[in-house]
């Protein structure tokens, strides 16, 4: 097939997805495919418009990849492409949105509020945030990727950095409750009414928490596959993992995290349309442990792209 694989792009994980796109670059040039590469910013747009392709790979995270908007691009050209649609896409980018979703189906979400940024509010968020939470809780950009712009706030004099910096990378700040726990993610793979979720991965990072570094820097965390919790967790776990995949509408495939805590509550952190194909990344382990080679991988979504 001939396949064009956008990567790069201009949002915060840029460098993320320029690995991501190399992974999947390599796998299905190996996977015997033709492929067109193109690192997708504004400039490129009139090479999309001109795309005769088969199928769009999408290996872009974050804004103007992973929210929507790329994926009614393609719609309006006609262009197939791997993974969620617009509204899925869209719905899986905005956390407070889709926490609303699916708190309402019954899985846990951390208490929240959202904050909007405009006209010089800063300071009124920042008194707004220390009237509605108590240390710990964490203040994340509504619609980000990778633990950018995310600050966990163990102390009050932090609230006016963490507003400030989540106010940079995004116009909605989302404030939660902090959950202590393990930090565990789902992988789930199928079309559209057959999704199955691969085993649970338990992610031990290397520093206080999974930020940046322990992400992509090599032996930044380790991940333990499948995850040593006790069978019930676990299959909890996978059933929330496919019913957040499908009450937002995803398709082909999508990664959900999660905080396990001391309580045995299994609390839901977002579900990522377009998770990292890095050679760091989540998905691709849990992948190896069911026997699928990274190119495997890659050549399962093709297979459930094309109809
Ligand atoms: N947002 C990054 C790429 C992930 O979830 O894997
Ligand atoms: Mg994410």
């Amino acid at each position: 097939m001939k396949i064009a694989v956008l990567y790069g792009g201009t949002s915060g994980e840029r460098e993320v997805s320029l690995s991501t796109g190399k992974g999947i670059i390599n796998a299905l040039k190996k996977n015997g495919h033709e492929v067109v590469d193109i690192d997708f910013h504004p400039d490129r747009l009139n090479e999309i418009l001109e795309l005769d392709v088969d199928l769009v790979f999408i290996g872009l995270h974050g804004r103007f990849g992973e929210d929507g908007k790329i994926q009614g691009l393609l719609d309006m050209l006609g262009i197939p492409y791997v993974g969620s649609g617009v509204l899925a896409s869209a719905l899986a980018m905005d956390k407070a949105k889709s926490k609303q979703i699916f708190s309402q189906y019954g899985i846990a979400t951390a208490r929240s509020k959202t904050y909007r940024v405009e006209n010089d509010n800063l300071r009124a968020i920042e008194e707004a945030i220390k009237q509605d939470f108590k240390p710990p809780f964490v203040i994340k950009p509504n619609q980000e990727g990778s633990t950018l712009g995310l600050t966990i706030v163990k102390d009050t004099t932090e609230i006016e950095e963490g507003v400030k910096k989540a106010g940079e990378s995004d116009d909605t700040i989302l404030v939660e409750d902090y959950i202590a726990g393990r930090e565990v993610t789902v992988p789930v793979v199928g079309k559209q009414g057959a999704e199955k979720a691969l085993p649970v991965i338990e992610i031990i990072p290397k520093s206080d928490y999974y930020d940046f570094d322990s992400k992509y820097k090599p032996g930044g965390s380790e991940h333990i596959v499948p995850a040593q919790l006790p069978e019930e967790m676990t299959e909890k776990l996978q059933k929330h993992s496919v019913l957040a995949h499908q009450l937002l509408g995803c398709d082909v495939y999508s990664r959900v995290d999660f905080i396990v805590t001391d309580e045995d509550e299994a609390i839901i952190l977002e579900v990522n349309t377009l998770p990292g194909m890095t050679p760091t990344s989540l998905f691709p382990d849990s992948a190896k442990k069911i026997g699928w080679s990274y190119e495997e991988m890659v050549e399962k979504f093709v297979e459930l792209s094309v109809v």
